[in-house]
């Protein structure tokens, strides 16, 4: 059951689309007003929470301190308290299991019992919001019944769950084609090449550098042949450049946010000064969406949206050496960026003139509806899109990677905790960047690290320039790396049936183990093994030098190793150390349940989603099947398969 609760005059976030009974009586939690609101209530000592999606800490929130303002900060410590998208949806996991969406653009403060006083404490800088609270049997039917509220996740085509490769640096044609060759020649399965901003005429969106890139359409379309996309970046910002039609049309038309002086707001970003669409509008959004047409004419269905918090590096009013101006600032984050965020405005559609500091984290969530509606109209097949900063309902245009991470340990451990955090939020096509973007990876940790995104819906290498080239055929033994990637593709028959399935029904794709196994009070504290779709469960090794894990299994299943063969045995219910070699990944597949593997293929292009085995000891599986791109997408396309013997 769900009930929401208006406070002042909400401002329009599009993140819930059912219609939700108005609530009565606050239950749950005590409300004090003032200029802010704030939300408390006591926590039982054995109360989990979950939720907050892009957080950090572990996968229970409790202990922490955690702010919704979308941030461009690639500190991802365990303090950190902001990232790149703000996802409200607290989960209380406790004697009466609810869940609460504060739903408001504006900053919010979660403090989950972060004192040890057994409080969780809300607090709203805008008086302006709803809130909604979801009774539950349990957690899971908790997010259950948020995600049928807020509508279905993105629908990717088939290739967007291939490996991709990225990183910040290739710069030509040249560069790319090289990068598509040794992965093709070290037998490296590849479906994706992200190009990053030096594909641009000076960092320009809408641009191509012509001497990099002479004829794009013509090389998208080579590079398709051998079963590459091509996925360009695209960041917020229009550069200020008179004489560019984006440009030009966006000053005539008054698409783009307002500084103090109700001139369009200039903030320098990498092209240099730019403007800010105001995506807070329809009609912008509309423009904006159409410009992709610039890509897609040339045969590009796959964007990744970036620097859409918005980042800034200085503004009109503010240059880049500028001190931290903590007076007009935030005591939470004392950075002279908070106060950028106060410098320029929307013009909502309902009339009201707002800062971006006020309505600030629905910047970038604006930004991916724009493109995803954009490319709806423009294309007559599913497109690819992720996003860097985002808010709950983005989720329906386009998936988001995690952002700037690094490439060490605790990042990727991190990873394995936000998964089932966003999928809580509705973000089920969602990834970090493998192997991690800032610093030099290595060899151990980068193949670790692919046999954790192999179960992750977005699996892209991507890195920073100046870094240690991370692109698998790098490293020794690259046919190690070529076993961990070959896995994902052998088992795309399942996963994307799963992610398909688990779309479609408003489900999530990846869980905590507590959700599957509620009765079994010692997975409540386990936040490294997950369950992806309904039948895998996974245990990745996270730690360096390890050979090996514990694992527990709440009930027997099936012990699947892969090192380029599939070996499966059943193993008893709970705990057992695992050896997991470095080219070898081992995962569990539920008693009484099948996951359908396909054949190892070079791309998904080549990869027939109906020839498969079953491993497992069920006798049925359900398999989403299509061809990969249709939009016509229902669970009508799901067909069974039987084990038979
Ligand atoms: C931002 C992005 C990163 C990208 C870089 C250059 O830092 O998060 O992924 O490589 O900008 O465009």
């Amino acid at each position: 059951m769900i009930t929401q609760y208006s406070y002042g005059t909400p401002v329009e976030t599009f993140a819930v689309v059912e219609d939700v009974p108005a609530g009565h009586q606050l239950t749950h939690f005590t409300l004090e007003s003032g200029p802010s609101l704030t939300f408390t209530c006591p926590l039982a000592a054995t109360d989990l929470v979950y939720g907050l999606g892009e957080t950090m800490r572990g996968v229970n929130k409790r202990g922490g301190r955690y702010i919704s303002f979308n941030y461009d900060d690639p500190k991802h410590r365990d303090d950190m308290p902001s990232m790149y998208g703000a996802h409200n949806l607290l989960v209380v996991d406790g004697e009466t299991p609810f869940g609460a969406f504060f739903d408001t653009p504006a900053k919010v403060v979660f403090d989950v019992d972060s004192k040890g006083n057994g409080l969780l404490n809300v607090s709203c800088e805008s008086p302006d919001l709803r809130l909604y609270l979801v009774e539950g049997s349990s957690a899971y039917d908790v997010v259950k019944q948020f995600l049928g509220i807020i509508g279905r996740s993105f629908l990717p085509p088939l290739w967007a769950f291939g490996y991709g490769q990225s990183r910040w640096g290739y710069k030509t044609e040249k560069d790319i084609s090289r990068v598509a060759s040794k992965h093709r020649d070290a037998g490296i399965p590849l479906d994706y090449l992200c190009m990053d901003i030096d594909y641009m005429d000076r960092y320009i969106d809408f641009t191509v550098n012509r001497r990099r890139f002479p004829d794009l359409a013509g090389y998208t379309a080579r590079m398709k042949e051998q079963g590459i996309h091509l996925v360009p970046i695209v960041d917020a910002g229009i550069k200020i450049e008179p004489g560019n039609a984006v440009y030009d049309e966006g000053i005539q038309n008054d698409y783009f946010c307002k500084n103090r002086e109700e001139k369009n707001f200039q903030a320098e970003v990498w092209p240099g000064m730019t403007h800010f669409p105001d995506f807070l509008q329809e009609k912008v959004r509309h423009w904006f969406g159409d410009c992709y047409q610039f890509y897609t004419s040339q045969g590009l269905e796959g964007f990744w949206n970036d620097m859409n918090e918005p980042a800034i590096f200085s503004t009109e009013y503010r240059s880049k050496l500028a001190k931290p101006d903590v007076a007009r600032g935030d005591p939470d984050q004392p950075d002279r960026h908070i106060a950028d965020f106060k410098d320029f405005f929307h013009r909502l559609d309902d009339g009201r003139q707002m800062s971006n500091y006020e309505v600030h984290n629905l910047y970038g969530a604006m930004m991916t509806r724009a493109s995803g509606e954009g490319l709806n109209r423009l294309l007559d097949r599913r497109y690819l899109l992720f996003s860097r900063s985002s808010y709950i309902g983005a989720h329906r245009y386009g998936g988001i990677w995690t952002g700037d991470n690094a490439s060490t340990w605790h990042m990727l451990r991190q990873n394995v905790y936000h998964m089932p955090s966003l999928n809580m939020c509705g973000f089920l096509y969602s990834g970090a960047d493998t192997g991690g973007f800032g610093g030099n990876t290595n060899r151990e940790l980068l193949l670790r690290w692919l046999a954790v995104s192999v179960f992750t819906p977005l699996m892209r290498n991507h890195t920073a320039i100046l870094t240690r080239h991370q692109e698998c055929y790098r490293f020794r033994d690259p046919e190690d790396f070529r076993t961990i990637i070959s896995l994902r593709y052998r088992l795309l028959p399942y996963l994307y049936s799963e992610f398909m399935k688990a779309a479609l029904r408003q489900d999530m794709f990846i869980r905590p183990l507590a959700f599957d196994y509620p009765e079994d009070q010692r997975v409540r504290k386990i936040e490294d093994q997950l369950v992806v779709g309904g039948n895998v469960m996974i245990a990745p090794v996270l730690e360096k030098g390890a050979k090996g894990r514990t694992v527990y299994l709440p009930e027997p299943m099936t012990e699947v190793r892969y090192n380029g063969e599939f070996s499966c045995s059943d193993v008893e219910a709970g705990e057992r150390m695992v050896d997991v070699p470095l080219n070898e990944v081992v995962f569990y597949i539920k008693r009484g349940t099948l996951v359908p593997a396909g054949k190892a293929v070079s791309c998904t292009a080549e990869l027939n989603l109906e020839d498969v085995v079953l491993l497992g000891s069920g006798t049925v599986y359900e398999q989403y099947v299509d061809d990969g791109s249709t939009k016509e997408c229902g669970l009508d396309r799901c067909v069974i398969r039987r084990k038979e013997g």
